[in-house]
């Protein structure tokens, strides 16, 4: 039992049912940094009772092999030493091609028909509505007697049609509520917390608006490059890559109205109206509005790292950015005329990602010397999350000098318990069918709306592509985003 105090109050969780796990694409990297230590955190947490994982893929492994691979992941990602062999013993694989029936049938007969069965699509997208289609020809898309699911990793098309395409693969075999489309960023804490925070304190929701909110601010900054993933990235860019789905997730969560429960159907009823009340990009907000830009060669963490078209498999014509800039408008009662100032790169000076939301001033100004910046409220994403509130206090002393303190609160102090990665949260979710933290349909449909202009004015050259230098905060062009309404960006 756990004793520290700090913890009390934290929920004990709902329990899955007796289920299979069916990882596709199970020899991936994905599945390795990401699927197994969370399965693997979640049995060792006493969290599961009665399940199985199924790993189905190409490579001719054995049951062997892929617990060796399990095995070594784990190693990787850091896990524990103990209760390994409990835990692979229930681990076993399907070797087949995702294009043939009898791999499917030999997955029917493994799990027994009262069995839960939650699908997880770990693959290259592009083999997606193939092994949908050969689910359901197979009985195990819609079941009778015992709940199935299936989890689709982004990215969750690459543009509205494909989206589109995706969508009407998935709803011809199964319900909409048995599809779980995963965003990563709503399974964080402190992601997590911004609806407990607004929704579950009286104090700050009356000022939450336009009288009183000056303006909001994204930052989603990393340091890693593209790493191995050229390939993919090529194809996508910030833009799609994190802008489609986790900062327009985080702007939708912070600026959305109370839901009438906190119930998976009226918390993303109410994010799918702030994508729709997005303002369209127009030709020319387009060019005054946004900055997309790609890192040059430079220092990141005292190392020398290439630019990004020195990257393997980055052709030396490419015009993909790795830092997109936005400002945009919400075009709601509660947000009119409130800019929303959003920012992701990679490549940057310090992995950061933080949403600042930035008060207005007094109405009267009786301390003008103290005006350091004034009220803000900075949800911590990582890599510390909490929470900070800037506060303007008087300065100790004889002066009647003020200055700008911060009040901070950590999760790591707070509660004395690590926060949980976010793909644990996420998956002991799908396992229990509680779809909150993932998107519905129409919001992958409403965010694509909104970026699909963007994209064609962008790929249309319409904004040059800008460069930074790799180790920086960004493009100086990203600057001019604040400076039309007189701010600047957080420093990183
Ligand atoms: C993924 C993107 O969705 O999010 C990656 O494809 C990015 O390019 C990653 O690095 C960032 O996630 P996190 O959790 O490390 O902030």
């Amino acid at each position: 039992m756990n004793r520290n105090p700090l913890s009390i109050g934290l929920p004990a969780r709902r329990r899955p049912r007796p289920f299979a796990l069916v990882v596709y694409g199970a020899t991936g990297d994905l599945a390795a940094r990401k699927l197994y230590p969370a399965v693997f955190a979640l049995f060792r947490n006493g969290a599961l009772d009665d399940w199985k994982m199924i790993g189905f893929a190409r490579r001719p492994w054995s049951d062997t092999d892929f617990r060796k691979e399990i095995d070594t992941a784990l190693d990787k990602a850091g896990a524990e030493k103990t209760d390994r062999e409990a835990f692979l013993s229930r681990c076993s694989y399907v070797k087949a091609d995702f294009d043939d029936p009898a791999g499917y049938a030999a997955l029917a007969a493994a799990v027994e028909p009262g069995r839960e069965l939650v699908h997880y699509l770990a693959t290259p997208p592009e083999r997606y509505e193939q092994i949908i289609e050969r689910l359901g020809e197979a009985g195990l898309a819609r079941r009778e007697g015992a709940a199935t699911r299936i989890v689709v990793e982004k990215p969750f098309g690459r543009d509205r049609k494909e989206a589109d395409s995706l969508n009407a693969a998935l709803s011809s075999r199964f319900d909409e509520d048995a599809v779980f489309r995963i965003d990563h960023y709503l399974g964080k804490e402190t992601v997590q917390n911004i609806a407990v925070f607004r929704f579950g304190n009286g104090i700050f929701e009356p000022v939450w608006n336009s009288r009183y909110v000056d303006y909001v601010e994204i930052t989603v900054a990393e340091t890693v490059g593209v790493e191995t993933r050229a390939a993919y990235y090529e194809r996508s860019g910030a833009l799609r890559d994190m802008v489609q789905n986790h900062l327009l997730q985080l702007l939708a969560l912070v600026a959305m109205e109370p839901p009438s429960s906190m119930s998976a159907d009226a918390i993303r009823d109410e994010k799918v109206k702030v994508f729709r009340a997005l303002r369209p990009f127009t030709e020319e907000s387009v060019v005054r509005d946004t900055v997309r830009a790609r890192y040059s060669a430079g220092v990141v963490d005292g190392a020398e790292v290439p630019g990004y078209l020195a990257e393997p498999g980055v052709a030396p014509s490419s015009m993909t950015e790795t830092y997109a800039a936005l400002r945009v408008a919400v075009d709601s009662w509660r947000w009119s005329g409130v800019p929303f100032i959003i920012r992701t790169g990679k490549r940057m000076s310090r992995r950061l990602s933080e949403i600042a939301v930035h008060f207005k001033k007094p109405p009267l100004e009786l301390f003008p010397q103290g005006w350091t910046g004034g009220n803000r409220l900075v949800f911590r994403i990582q890599p510390e999350e909490g929470l900070t509130l800037y506060l303007n206090t008087k300065i100790p002393g004889l002066s009647d000098r003020s200055r700008s303190v911060s009040m901070d609160f950590l999760y790591g102090t707070g509660f004395g318990v690590p926060s949980p990665d976010a793909y644990e949260r996420l998956l002991l979710d799908a396992l229990i069918g509680d779809g909150t933290l993932y998107n519905r349909r129409d919001e992958t449909e409403a965010c694509w709306a909104f970026i699909d202009p963007l994209r064609s004015a962008w790929d249309a050259g319409l904004v040059p592509l800008s460069e930074y230098e790799a180790g920086r905060s960004g493009p100086v062009e990203a600057r001019t985003l604040p400076a039309a309404f007189g701010k600047k960006w957080r420093r990183l």
